[in-house]
């Protein structure tokens, strides 16, 4: 049994300024030197109960990577796809890995995992965050344009997982944040206010519209994600009718900067939130913020595991 106090990452709330940025500068490392036998003997489990390409992928080559194991444990393969409560799950795991990596519905299953197991929990997307893909993110945005604080982010779309993370991590490192949901589909109350709290410590600005339009003026970065998330198939069409103001295309973009950079979570739905001229144009840096995911997830993978 384990008794070392143990961290999670659950939400990027959870960490302060000065640990998002040593995260991201511990990535860049990591794209400089990628093979480093750190975690040798450690294994990561992962747990989805939600589909996944890139997650799955970058934290089981992540883990090889720095010389662990990373098992892939879908919910229907696991007992607790039949019932056994998530809390008898962590304490079993905890006896046997040296983390869990979850992708599930509900905020509060993650806590209740991160709360009965002994070892790290790292959230692989819940419904209201996804702070692995934040942190890429930021990371990303760092590359393109060399700092945060003066830099204008506008997302478009669904105020929710990633929309959140990206809003909390931009909060915490001082940059210029727009969402513009369509009404009715604006983000949680309670991240947006918490995040409005760190941005007046930062001096970075929250904003919170329905107007497409005034949100990507003058923006460095537009960013979209889908308009029916995992969970949401059966509102597929309504939300193609409420959300179609807000579709990334070359009209919206003649707004942005000049010089502004197209970002997406993926997978992404070309001629719904976003044309393939943008997703597929010069301005878009998607895959580069693909790639971000393995370098940032193995920063966290060392920064819990070592
Ligand atoms: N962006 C992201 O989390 O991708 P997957 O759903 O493919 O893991
Ligand atoms: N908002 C999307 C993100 C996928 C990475 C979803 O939850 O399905």
């Amino acid at each position: 049994k384990k008794t070392t106090t143990k961290r999670d990452f659950l939400t990027l709330l959870d960490y302060s300024k000065e640990e998002i940025l040593n995260l991201i500068e511990e990535a860049f490392k990591l794209e400089e030197n990628p093979i480093q036998n750190v975690l040798q003997g450690k294994t990561l489990a992962m747990i989805f109960e939600k589909s996944s390409t890139r997650t799955r992928v970058s934290f089981e080559a992540g883990m090889l990577q720095l010389g662990g194991h990373a098992l892939n444990l879908n919910t229907q393969e696991l007992q607790l796809g039949r019932g056994e409560p998530v809390s008898d799950t962590a304490k079993s795991m905890s006896r046997y890995v040296d983390a869990i990596m979850i992708r599930t519905f509900g905020h509060d299953k993650i806590e209740e995992l991160a709360n009965n197991a002994s070892i790290p929990v790292i959230n692989g997307l819940t419904d209201m965050f996804h702070p692995c893909q934040a942190l890429a993110d930021l990371k990303t945005i760092y590359s393109l344009k060399g700092k945060f604080v003066g830099v204008k982010t506008t997302y478009l779309g669904d105020g929710n997982n990633v929309a959140h993370s990206l809003m909390i991590g931009a909060a915490k490192v001082g940059m210029d944040f727009t969402i513009a949901t369509p009404k009715g589909y604006e983000p949680n109350q309670t991240v947006v206010e918490k995040a409005q709290e760190i941005a007046k410590e930062t001096g970075a600005t929250i904003i919170v519209t329905n107007d497409p339009i005034a949100a990507v003026t003058d923006a460095d970065i537009v960013y979209t994600d889908v308009w029916a998330s995992m969970g949401q198939e059966s509102e597929q069409q309504e939300r193609l009718v409420a959300f179609k103001e807000f579709q990334v295309n070359d009209e919206l973009v003649k707004y942005a900067k000049d010089d502004y950079s197209f970002l997406h979570c993926l997978p992404a739905h070309r001629e719904e939130e976003v044309t393939a001229s943008i997703i597929d144009g010069e301005h878009s840096a998607v895959f580069d913020q693909a790639e971000n995911r393995l370098h940032v997830q193995k920063a966290i993978l060392k920064e819990l595991l070592l």
